[in-house]
């Protein structure tokens, strides 16, 4: 938990209630958060559910680590400690989205179980969706879209490591999410498919007349 530095501030409420907002949106707010190794698919499978909930009527937006990097967190690498802020300022960011109606799907390696659990815990029950996105790490370095494996594996023989999940940094695999995804198993559209199924089932999108 970072410590709150400023004094003499107060919440300020809104008179704008949930239901209000989601008579508007047609959503209940919610947290999609996509976790898992880099090349594992989070990327497509959040712009692909973002597409297809936007052409049914469902504001929603995606929050992905790559963006974010290049805005919000320039300031961040990828030191355990800088991994930490920018998951607690992606999930204070969705947390927010989220408030304001949209569904929020966040797209992070988000490789620690705690960072995870702090954001769910901004979050009420059933507005928080993790979503594994689970790829044996030898699929992910094939894939290695971003030819981010093989530098890794370069600095590390050169004996200069990167730090880079899956590789020489940790990853902690989601013990109990509520949705696991194998990408080397399903297609990206049954993965989608998937989610905006649960999506459903949990009364997150509404019925529009
Ligand atoms: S996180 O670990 O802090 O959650 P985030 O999702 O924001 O990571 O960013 C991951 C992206 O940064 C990866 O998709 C990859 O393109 C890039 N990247 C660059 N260096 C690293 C590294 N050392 N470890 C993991 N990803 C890295």
């Amino acid at each position: 938990m970072v410590e709150m530095k400023a004094t003499n501030i107060t919440w300020h409420p809104s008179k704008v209630t949930a239901e209000d907002r989601a008579a508007v949106t047609h959503n209940r707010r919610c947290i999609v958060w996509l976790t898992g190794l880099s090349g594992c698919g989070k990327s497509t499978i959040a712009v692909a559910l973002e597409h297809a909930l936007i052409s049914l009527g469902h504001p929603a937006y995606v929050l992905d680590g790559d963006n974010l990097r290049h805005g919000l967190n320039s300031d961040l690498g990828f030191s355990p400690a800088d991994r930490v802020e920018n998951i607690r300022r992606a999930g204070e960011l969705a947390r927010l989205l989220a408030d304001a109606g949209l569904i929020v799907i966040a797209s992070f390696i988000s490789p620690y179980a705690a960072d995870r659990q702090r954001v769910r815990q901004l979050m009420g029950p059933d507005e928080f969706i993790e979503v594994f996105v689970d790829a044996p790490v030898e699929v992910c370095e094939r894939r290695d879209p971003k030819g981010l494996y093989k530098k890794a594996r370069a600095a590390v023989a050169a004996g200069q490591p990167l730090g880079f999940t899956g590789v020489d940094a940790p990853y902690e695999v989601p013990g109990h999410p509520e949705i696991h995804l194998r990408t080397h198993e399903q297609s990206a559209p049954q993965s989608v498919e998937k989610i905006f199924n649960y999506l459903r089932q949990h009364g997150r999108l509404l019925d529009q007349e």
